[in-house]
């Protein structure tokens, strides 16, 4: 299995050098995350200390693609992106920024990435999107064919949300339709999508829907209406749109599964580390006992306490006589002397979570607006 992965993504590597790019939306304000993305651009949170688009990034780096345009918006989160992610040094790839001017749609992310594009296949991925086993054999696939395009689709429970798929009996697709009422099956289509040049005629041609986008749901359905071959690829394995809180943990278990384990911090003799558990360099666990799969991030300290399986504690962190499980805490921030157990719970940066002396005692709380906080 190992080997053959291996191998389709060197296959990946050489079909996709020269001939294509990748294009990863990053825009929206991530609202269903507020009040972490008051400050943060969705795309930006972390899962398993990785944010979700360093990800997609090298997942396609991966695939053997080396020239990106990442679509953002306009403000501070637009800012953050550039910041965060440079112009792809890093990775030895070269990285450029497309403006959205507004949010109308998926297809008019493509439209403003024309001159980007050129003539050239691309992948297109959402930046909030995480899915497993990457997307290599789906690069190998598309470029050995001569398809204009290929989408993925997996079985879903909840279609209503989505873009939605209904095949024919010979697994060719009928129809395409964005978040039906009543689904023609439960096929929906994964933000993950490659196509060749005539996606821009699409795009071109197409009206805004009820939302008032560019659906790129209907861009696809205008190549087929046209005659275009679009291949529909069902994906078996786990996808996640991180759009909310349970979403974004959800997405931290599946990965915290995956990531390499190992201890380049401190663990003293008094505590107890699984061996599902990663505790980055400078990280100190004392006296504490660690269940995986987690991750303990660089220079956070865990003293006195119990982290549960399933929990990303970020860098500079400190956990201390608290117990904390299935949860994210992202940088800087410390819980100290909580009696009860904090349990699925996504934490942002430079929270403070503590007992206060000072009576009477009551819960004092400073909380952001759209702030979510579960007593019992
Ligand atoms: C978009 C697409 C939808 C697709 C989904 C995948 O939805 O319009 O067809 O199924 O991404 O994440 P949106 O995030 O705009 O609601």
């Amino acid at each position: 299995m190992v080997l053959c992965r291996q191998k389709d993504k060197i296959n990946a590597q050489i079909e996709a050098k020269s001939t294509m790019k990748g294009l990863i939306l990053s825009g929206g304000t991530g609202s269903r995350l507020y009040p972490l993305t008051y400050t943060n651009a969705k795309q930006l949170i972390p899962v398993a200390n990785k944010p979700i688009l360093v990800r997609v990034i090298e997942s396609i780096h991966d695939a053997g693609i080396d020239e990106i345009g990442i679509v953002i918006g306009v403000g501070a989160r637009a800012d953050m992106v550039r910041k965060e992610i440079g112009n792809g040094e890093r990775w030895g790839i070269a990285i450029t920024y497309i403006t959205q001017d507004a949010p109308l749609g998926l297809a008019h992310a493509v439209k403003v990435s024309a001159d980007f594009l050129g003539d050239d296949r691309f992948v297109m991925f959402l930046g909030d999107n995480v899915i497993e086993g990457g997307i290599s054999t789906l690069i190998t696939k598309f470029g050995k064919s001569d398809w204009n395009s290929q989408i993925v689709l997996t079985h879903i429970e909840n279609p209503q949300q989505y873009g939605v798929a209904e095949l024919g009996e010979d697994g060719s697709i009928r129809r395409l339709v964005e978040k039906p009422k009543n689904p023609p099956s439960d096929l929906a289509l994964v933000g993950i999508y490659m196509f060749d040049h005539n996606i821009l005629t699409a795009a071109d041609s197409i009206v805004p829907s009820a939302r008032g986008e560019l659906e790129i749901t209907d861009a696809i359905q205008w190549l087929v209406d046209n005659g275009y071959a679009v291949h529909p690829y069902v994906h078996h394995g786990w996808w996640i749109d991180t759009g909310r809180p349970n979403d974004m943990l959800n997405a931290n278990d599946h990965v915290l599964e995956e990531i390499a384990y190992y201890v380049d911090g401190l663990v003293d003799a008094d505590s107890n580390v699984d061996t599902r558990v990663r505790v980055e360099e400078g990280a100190e666990i004392i006296n504490s006992v660690v269940r995986g799969p987690a991750i303990v991030g660089k220079n956070s300290r865990i003293v006195n306490s119990y982290i549960g399986p399933f929990t990303s504690i970020a860098h500079d962190v400190l956990i201390e006589n608290s117990e904390i499980e299935h949860s994210v805490v992202l940088e800087n921030s410390s819980i100290k002397d909580i009696e009860a157990r904090i349990q699925d719970s996504l934490i942002g940066r430079n929270v403070c979570i503590h007992r206060s002396p000072v009576k009477p005692k009551a819960l004092k709380l400073t909380l952001g607006d759209n702030s979510d906080l579960g007593i019992l």
